[in-house]
């Protein structure tokens, strides 16, 4: 009756669907950055938690939520990072479906591009293409999966036989971008998936070759 009163009832009212939906927004993004910085511990952590942690959803939204926690047991449970980046992929794109299902689910907003030549802002902006990729899946959006594959197509900072970078890791940083094209040419969700996991697993291989990386959240 009286909203205010609710605090004194006896048992806690189950938190708002949307606040549930923000902790598992938190999870699911620190598991992709965890991927990222090439740190298996903390993503498998994260995605054992998503599948844990059932929100209190209505009717036919349950079973959606049922298959996206089997994708997250499989990530959490995987032993390499290959694996739980294709976990990572799998819980954002079933985010994604549930919310085009229901015809809601979160709005993201613009965020600004980082500027500069130097390689720490080059990766800066892969991180902004691999935002920009998950929130396409997630939400999901057309328009920032668009945004996160122009983004890499922009000049590579290695290339196999630049003079003084190992060649492995100039092999990586191409690959890198060519998923840009990749990634723009990707039209079905399931072709998404795959790619997105692909990656992910790409920037934490090149981490882990070069004990670079950003922090693991
Ligand atoms: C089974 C269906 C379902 C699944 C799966 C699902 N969501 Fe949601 N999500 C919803 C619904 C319903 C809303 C609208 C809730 C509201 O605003 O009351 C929502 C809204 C949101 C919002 C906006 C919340 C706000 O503050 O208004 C975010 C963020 C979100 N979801 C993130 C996620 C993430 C991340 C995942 C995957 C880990 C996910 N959701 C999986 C049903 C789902
Ligand atoms: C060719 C190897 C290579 C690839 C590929 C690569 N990284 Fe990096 N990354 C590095 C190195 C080395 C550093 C540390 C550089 C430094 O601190 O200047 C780094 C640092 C970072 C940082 C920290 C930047 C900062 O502000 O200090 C982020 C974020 C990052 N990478 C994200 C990514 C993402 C996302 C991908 C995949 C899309 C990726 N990287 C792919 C080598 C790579």
């Amino acid at each position: 009756m009286f909203v205010w009163l609710v605090p004194f009832a006896t048992a806690a009212p189950p938190k708002p669907v949307h606040a549930q939906m923000q902790e598992h927004l938190a999870a699911a993004e620190a598991a992709r950055d965890a991927v990222i910085a090439g740190d298996l511990a903390t993503a498998q952590k994260k995605m054992a938690w998503i599948a844990d942690n059932e929100p209190k959803l209505s009717g036919g939204a349950v079973a959606q939520f049922d298959t996206l926690q089997e994708r997250a047991r499989q990530g959490a449970e995987s032993t390499t990072l290959m694996g739980a980046a294709r976990g990572v992929a799998e819980v954002a794109g079933r985010c994604g479906a549930c919310h085009a299902a229901m015809n809601t689910g979160p709005l993201f907003g613009a965020v600004a591009i980082p500027e500069g030549s130097d390689p720490k802002t080059h990766m800066q902006r892969h991180q902004w293409a691999a935002d920009r990729l998950w929130e396409g899946l997630a939400a999901p959006d057309r328009g920032n999966w668009t945004a996160g594959a122009l983004m890499l197509l922009e000049e590579p900072m290695h290339r196999p036989g630049d003079p003084g970078v190992d060649p492995g890791v100039a092999a990586v940083a191409l690959r890198v971008h060519q998923f840009g094209s990749d990634t723009l040419n990707a039209l079905t969700v399931a072709e998404r998936v795959q790619l997105y996991g692909d990656f992910l697993a790409t920037c934490a291989a090149c981490h882990q070759a070069t004990g670079g990386g950003p922090k693991s959240p």
